[in-house]
């Protein structure tokens, strides 16, 4: 059985090292995980004045979140926390009330810093929202990834042989997760 994951970059920068995590995570992913990213950057600044109305970005967002079986974050670490662009996209998401795209969405937690924690805080915090918001959670692997330079290319190459071995483990065990979530708690049951 294959699975549809979509991937969220917690960063906007065109130049983040963190898209370029996704786009390596993306190559190393089992053949059973179909990976497309899901994007964050044309949303406005959520309100509960929008829940009655969502605007066209966030429907398509929200569209975009019913059509996935399971969802990664991949989240840089701004000032110890995830960056608002980041946890505006989780605030639309779990909104309306009683319309939570996160209710038995399988998720993953993953990021990359060239801070020597790697986004462990962030991804910390990340995991306590998650879940809140009903998300059942991969526990481990955990990945913190110092980046150093070059460590991955524009088109996602790990040039690092073991960082890259240790990417294809984090993947398969991710899908291993989604399996097994997945299994016994359909999302659409
Ligand atoms: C940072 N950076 C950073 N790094 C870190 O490890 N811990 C932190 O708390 C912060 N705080 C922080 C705040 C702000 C506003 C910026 C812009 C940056 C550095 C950060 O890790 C670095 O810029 C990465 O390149 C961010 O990842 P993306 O956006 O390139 O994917």
């Amino acid at each position: 059985k294959t699975y549809k994951a979509g991937y969220l970059v917690g960063s906007l920068a065109k130049a983040s090292i963190n898209r370029k995590l996704a786009l390596a995570l993306a190559r190393l992913a089992p053949p059973q995980l179909a990976m497309r990213e899901i994007p964050i950057g044309d949303l406005p600044l959520y309100s509960y004045d929008y829940d009655a109305d969502f605007p066209e970005p966030a429907r398509r967002f929200k569209a975009a979140l019913a059509d996935i079986d399971a969802v990664l974050f991949v989240t840089p670490e701004y000032n110890r926390s995830i960056p608002g662009a980041l946890k505006n996209a989780i605030d639309w998401a779990s909104r309306p009330w009683g319309e939570n795209s996160f209710t038995r969405l399988p998720s993953g937690v993953i990021g990359t810093s060239p801070g020597s924690i790697g986004t462990a805080v962030a991804q910390h915090q990340l995991r306590g929202v998650l879940c809140f918001c009903n998300s059942p959670l991969m526990n481990t692997v955990e990945a913190y990834i110092q980046f150093t330079p070059g460590l991955i290319d524009d088109e996602g190459k790990v040039t690092n042989e073991r960082t890259e071995s240790f990417l294809r483990k984090y993947m398969e065990e991710y899908a291993a997760f989604v399996e097994r979530v997945l299994t016994v708690l359909p999302r659409n049951a």
